[in-house]
């Protein structure tokens, strides 16, 4: 591992989930753990690369000498990034923002009616702001990586996802195979670009946070020369 591959780079990481509250109490959110996100913050700080992760709530310790900005909501996360993202040489958005909050919070727990067993609840959603594409939005933009995590068809998905989102790069996952992805330690993913598709073989999340940055900075270099 080259460990001045992003030396000088300001990086930018979105990570683990978003909660959405529902009442004071309640909230929808997703399984993501944040070890990919944490990994390659890791790793891209080992890399020599000045690091900021944007972090939904996790059960992670913050790697050393990264700095960490903790977001609850989707909107949260959203600010926090833009707050964030002057001087960043490579975003990468690897959050599972949930995709739809509740259309508000109610300001007092939701009560049940005890003597009605049909009682159903409707609760409505809208839609969160799309971080990744937001960034990739800016006049003056960073290198963007997106993740794409599918249950079937990955790498139409992610292939798609690459051009509606304008990133640069996107690491996609199959996520209907419990034992890579979400909270496991390992993962098997391909990085896709305009022009090429990289698959890597199952490893763990540090071995492959390094080779996705191996590919980062080359792939980064070549887009500043444009
Ligand atoms: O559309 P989908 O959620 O599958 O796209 C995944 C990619 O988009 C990830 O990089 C994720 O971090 C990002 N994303 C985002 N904001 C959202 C939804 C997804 O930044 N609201």
């Amino acid at each position: 591992f080259v460990h001045d591959l992003l030396s000088g780079l300001n990086v930018l990481i979105t990570a683990g989930p978003t909660q959405e509250a529902l009442d004071p109490v309640r909230f929808i959110s997703n399984h993501s753990s944040g070890k990919m996100a944490y990994s390659l913050a890791t790793a891209a700080m080992e890399a020599g690369a000045s690091v900021k992760l944007v972090s939904g709530p996790v059960a992670l310790e913050t790697p050393d000498r990264v700095e960490r900005i903790d977001v609850i909501s989707a909107r949260d996360m959203h600010q926090a990034v833009l707050e964030n993202i002057e001087g960043v040489d490579i975003f990468i958005g690897c959050a599972a923002v949930c995709d739809y909050r509740p259309i508000e919070i109610q300001k007092d727990k939701i009560k049940k009616n005890p003597d009605d067993p049909s009682e159903t609840l409707e609760i409505k959603l809208v839609k969160n702001p799309d971080i990744v594409s937001a960034v990739a939005d800016l006049e003056s933009r960073p290198y963007v990586i997106g993740f794409a995590a599918e249950t079937q068809n990955v790498l139409g998905y992610a292939a798609d996802k690459l051009r509606r989102k304008k990133l640069n790069l996107i690491v996609a996952n199959d996520v209907s195979d419990g034992d890579i992805g979400f909270s496991s330690d390992n993962n098997e993913v391909t990085v896709l670009g305009e022009d090429f598709e990289e698959p890597m073989p199952r490893a763990s999340k540090k071995v492959l946070s390094r080779k996705i940055l191996k590919i980062v900075a080359r792939r980064f270099r070549k887009w500043k020369r444009e």
